[in-house]
């Protein structure tokens, strides 16, 4: 019997990287699943590339509108849902005495707020049994440099994944968190850097990470699966640290 057999799962974000690769893995073991971006050629090649009748719902995790038609559509389509992974986000590095109001609401919204209105619009569709996750990032419990809004949307998210696991967790909902290092996704390539600067930056977090190495974003997803299934029947309100030792320096 496959890990996810039966089993429903929608992954925010999961048209790249981290939830593109987690989306493959769910549908290896058995699941049925449905992910979200705003890019529709994202989407379209992820749906292309993950070849299996996967649901791709166009849909903004800033807008609780949006959250909430998202939530219909899955309630629509399945009439319930065993695995929410809550991964889209944005970083959008910039130095602390440059970051704006617009720029400080911007990551919140996607980040913290959109995670935030996702478990909660979710949770008329969650059944018994079900499981949450929310990717944070070990930049909640290291300093990050320059990702100082990001930094702490993720310590938020954190925070939440403990609360909501108590809350939840009555009505056989569990909630933890997967906390990626350094993996190697589009969003390295989404920091508005030019390239031999981003190429610079990624060699140097590489060279100073125990491991010597960026992660794969099938090594998230691997955990996201542990998460996700009945292997972690007792985690409650738990991060799974993913990052080659890097948050131990
Ligand atoms: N890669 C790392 O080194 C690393 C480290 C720590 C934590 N993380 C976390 O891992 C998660 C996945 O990131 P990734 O590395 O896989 O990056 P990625 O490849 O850039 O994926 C980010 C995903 O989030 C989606 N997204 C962003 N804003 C959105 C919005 N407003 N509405 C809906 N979807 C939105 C993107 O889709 P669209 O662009 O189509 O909207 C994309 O699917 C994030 O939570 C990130 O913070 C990553």
């Amino acid at each position: 019997m496959q890990k996810l057999q039966g089993k429903t799962a929608l992954i925010t974000g999961g048209n790249s990287g981290i939830g593109l690769a987690t989306a493959k893995l769910f549908l290896e073991s058995g699941a049925r699943v449905a992910i979200t971006g705003r890019d529709q050629q994202a989407l379209d090649e992820a749906t292309k590339a993950l070849g299996h009748d996967v649901l791709a719902l166009r849909s903004d995790a800033a807008s609780v509108t949006e959250i909430e038609a998202l939530m219909s559509q899955i309630n629509r389509a399945w009439g319930r849902l065993d695995v929410l992974f809550v991964n889209a986000a944005i970083a959008g590095p910039l130095p602390f005495e440059m970051v704006t109001e617009s720029h400080f609401d911007t990551v919140m919204s996607v980040n913290l707020k959109g995670a935030f209105f996702a478990v909660q619009k979710a949770l008329p569709l969650l059944a018994p049994g079900a499981s949450v996750i929310l990717t944070t990032s070990i930049a909640n419990q290291i300093g990050a440099p320059n990702f100082s809004v990001y930094a702490a949307s993720k310590a938020a998210l954190r925070s939440l994944t403990q609360t909501l696991a108590l809350e939840l967790v009555g009505k056989g909902v569990r909630v933890n968190a997967v906390s990626p290092g350094p993996i190697a996704t589009p969003i390295w390539g989404k920091f508005g850097l030019p390239a031999d600067v981003a190429l610079a930056a990624q060699q140097e977090v590489a060279n100073k990470s125990p491991s010597k190495r960026f992660g794969q974003p099938e090594e998230v997803a691997k955990a996201a699966l542990f998460l996700a299934c009945e292997d972690s029947s007792y985690m409650v309100g738990q991060e799974v640290v993913v990052d080659g030792g890097m948050s131990l320096l």
